[in-house]
């Protein structure tokens, strides 16, 4: 069983140079759709469950399925990570269903929409790096806020992450890795035209900090997948990501965490239309679900390669979370 924590998957990729993409979850589909995508590119994997997909499953059900995932896949690196955590008993629910590594999102309240004080994010990050490092669990921070309101994991207006504060931030928390704002936000309508990242933003922190950088918000709104959605009946205008090629850059300039969500939503939204409307006679869940299934393992596969996550599975020994626990003292 190769579960491991997320600061161990992205210590490699910021050795090896190359990017780890974090793909949400929410059914046995997505899950073995990434598993699968893992599988057949050899690239280690961090599968994330949002406070939200875990609520909607009841939690166990989400957690026992992810679980699946890692005991199905012995030979892949695997974390299984908290998306958006947004208190310190949010942390422990998903240490406590088996997560190794977890997200406290201070930099917005616990409603998950309204800004926070750089005080406040300090304070409660602190709190979960102490809890999980105990653990043998890795803890993501954020600093800085996205765009995006998508259900209570963003504040609706960017603020970019300021440097020199994520150097503090860092040193203060004793953090594993750290989200930041470029300008990227959540959600299928990312820019109103071009896309814009600030890269500068990115290599300035690069150079103050030396732990794992995350990317939210990184879709790409593949356009074939909006026309796919858009021909079989659904209706999303003017939807539009991050490129893949600003994606290749930003690793190159130092992140190694690629959170995706928005894309994996559209290829299996796509395919399931295609279904419901070539074959209006169907009705049993697998003849849509299974082709959803496929799709999304092909959009993944496709991923791993641009990030370069590819061929990396074997490079490095598993360590076991009771060695992390050891190393954290
Ligand atoms: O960053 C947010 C993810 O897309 C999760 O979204 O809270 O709707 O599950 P969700
Ligand atoms: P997207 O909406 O761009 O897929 O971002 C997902 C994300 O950041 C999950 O935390
Ligand atoms: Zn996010």
């Amino acid at each position: 069983m190769a579960l491991v924590s997320g600061k161990q998957i992205l210590d490699e990729a910021k050795k090896g140079k190359y990017g780890v993409g974090a793909y949400n979850v929410n059914n046995m589909e997505q899950i073995q759709a990434i598993m699968s995508a893992a599988k057949e590119t050899k690239s280690p994997v961090i599968i994330q469950a949002s406070r939200g997909a875990l609520k909607y499953s009841n939690f166990t059900y989400l957690g026992y399925l992810m679980k699946a995932a890692v005991i199905e896949n012995p030979d892949i690196p695997t974390a299984m990570h908290l998306d958006h955590g947004n208190s310190l008993e949010s942390a422990i629910k998903a240490i406590e269903l088996g997560f190794s590594s977890v997200m406290i999102d201070g930099s917005l309240l616990e409603d998950g929409k309204t800004p926070s004080t750089y005080d406040y994010n300090v304070k409660v990050t602190k709190s979960v790096v102490e809890y999980a490092h105990k653990a043998g669990v890795s803890v993501e921070a954020e600093i800085g806020t996205l765009g995006g309101i998508e259900d209570g994991v963003g504040s609706g207006k960017i603020h970019l992450t300021d440097p020199k504060e994520a150097k503090k931030f860092v040193d203060e928390t004793g953090i594993d890795s750290l989200a930041i704002a470029i300008g990227t936000s959540h959600g299928a309508y990312k820019f109103k035209g071009a896309s814009k990242l600030a890269f500068d933003v990115l290599t300035e922190i690069r150079n103050l900090i030396d732990i794992p950088i995350v990317l939210h918000g990184a879709s790409s709104v593949p356009k074939e997948l909006i026309e796919a959605v858009n021909k079989y009946g659904g209706k999303m205008p003017g939807a539009s990501g991050v490129p893949i090629e600003s994606l290749q850059e930003a690793i190159k300039l130092g992140v190694q965490k690629i959170n995706v969500d928005t894309d994996g939503r559209l290829a299996i939204t796509a395919a399931i239309r295609k279904v419901f409307a070539e074959s209006p006679e169907k009705f049993d869940p697998r003849d849509y679900l299974g082709p959803a299934r496929e799709s999304l393992k092909e959009l993944i596969k496709s991923k791993m390669i641009a990030f370069s996550t590819a061929g990396h599975s074997g490079d490095y020994a598993p360590i076991s979370l009771e060695t992390m626990k050891k190393e954290y003292k």
